[in-house]
């Protein structure tokens, strides 16, 4: 609002209704009195409704939300009822011009009528199909992609709590868990028993991966699937720094094993396609995966202790 003084609003306000108002009537008295013109009460009652429209809907800042303004029209269109049966002199003019198009004894009129009876029903239909179009914008709320997950996931009756839980298959010959077998020394040598059973569960978790997971998040785990654009959010993109690379392994566990329904609020807003793979994958199965994802992309999976 251009030379709107903050905090003055109330007073603002009253100041430009009256001025209105003053207009209004000062104007209908010119036009009245000095020319001989007086406008039909109907067209003034249409008058003031349309300019309180106008009033609330431009001259107020912050603007006021729809339904806010439809309780204001509705006061208004009360007072100008009010108005006009408050003398039957009134009443009688301001209905006169409604009757006469209803009546339709002049061929004007039988042609406003005419013309109305097409365009009312029309522009009631057009604002039902506008209404019930479904809206393609994206929600205004927007979505936290990686939102703080819970403290423990139950999968399979097994509660793993995400701050010390470990992969099972991330555990070297001794059975000691470590964040070193994906280093380049061990991995994919014949010759190193620890090499030999981390690929093998590198091999297990590409079948599931090209099993259930490819069709959204692509062959090439950029998130490129078959049928990737046809989800918003689309499928993870592993290969980018922004997924596999900073998030725990645990984490992704929790994603994995509960997918899009497990998410909380504030990751819902555009509902995510992610099936939850508890139901069909195993919990190893799960862990297997994920080892091949990482894998794959050649993050070192982060954990808790890092
Ligand atoms: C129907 C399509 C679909 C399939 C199949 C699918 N995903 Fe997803 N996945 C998604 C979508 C969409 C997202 C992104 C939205 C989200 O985070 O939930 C996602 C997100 C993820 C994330 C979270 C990544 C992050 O940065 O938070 C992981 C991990 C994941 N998927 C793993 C898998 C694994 C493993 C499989 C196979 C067992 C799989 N997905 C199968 C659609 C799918």
């Amino acid at each position: 609002m251009p030379g709107f003084i903050e905090g003055m609003m109330p007073v603002q306000l009253l100041a430009e209704i009256l001025l209105i108002i003053v207009i209004f009537v000062l104007g209908a008295m010119i036009l009245d009195k000095k020319m001989g013109i007086r406008i039909p009460m109907l067209l003034q009652a249409a008058l003031v409704f349309i300019a309180g429209w106008w009033y609330y809907k431009f001259r107020i800042e912050p603007p006021l939300p729809f339904s806010v303004r439809a309780i204001y029209q509705v006061m208004i269109a009360i007072g100008i009822f009010m108005w006009v049966s408050s003398a039957e002199k009134g009443w009688t003019e301001f209905k006169r011009p409604i009757l006469a198009v209803l009546d339709a004894k002049t061929p004007l009129t039988w042609w406003v009528r005419a013309v109305l009876l097409v365009v009312l029903p029309l522009s009631a239909s057009g604002m039902a199909y506008k209404n019930l179009l479904p809206s393609l914008g994206e929600p205004i709320e927007l979505r936290t992609v990686h939102p703080a997950p819970p403290a423990a996931v139950t999968v399979h009756g097994k509660k793993f709590p995400l701050q010390t839980s470990e992969s099972p298959v991330r555990v070297d010959e001794s059975g000691e868990y470590s964040n070193h077998i994906q280093d380049a020394h061990v991995m994919d040598n014949p010759f190193d028993p620890d090499s030999i059973q981390y690929m093998q569960n590198v091999k297990e978790g590409g079948d599931i991966f090209f099993q259930n997971c490819h069709f959204c998040h692509g062959d090439n785990l950029n998130g490129r699937g078959l049928y990737a654009y046809a989800f918003n959010p689309i499928p993870a993109n592993f290969t980018d720094p922004g997924t596999l690379a900073q998030l725990q392994e645990t984490f992704v566990f929790w994603r994995v094993a509960k997918g899009g329904p497990g998410l909380p609020r504030e990751g819902f807003p555009w509902a995510s396609a992610m099936p939850p793979w508890e139901q069909h994958l195993t919990t190893e199965e799960i862990w297997k995966v994920i080892l091949f994802e990482y894998w794959h992309t050649k993050y070192p999976p982060r954990t808790w202790d890092e």
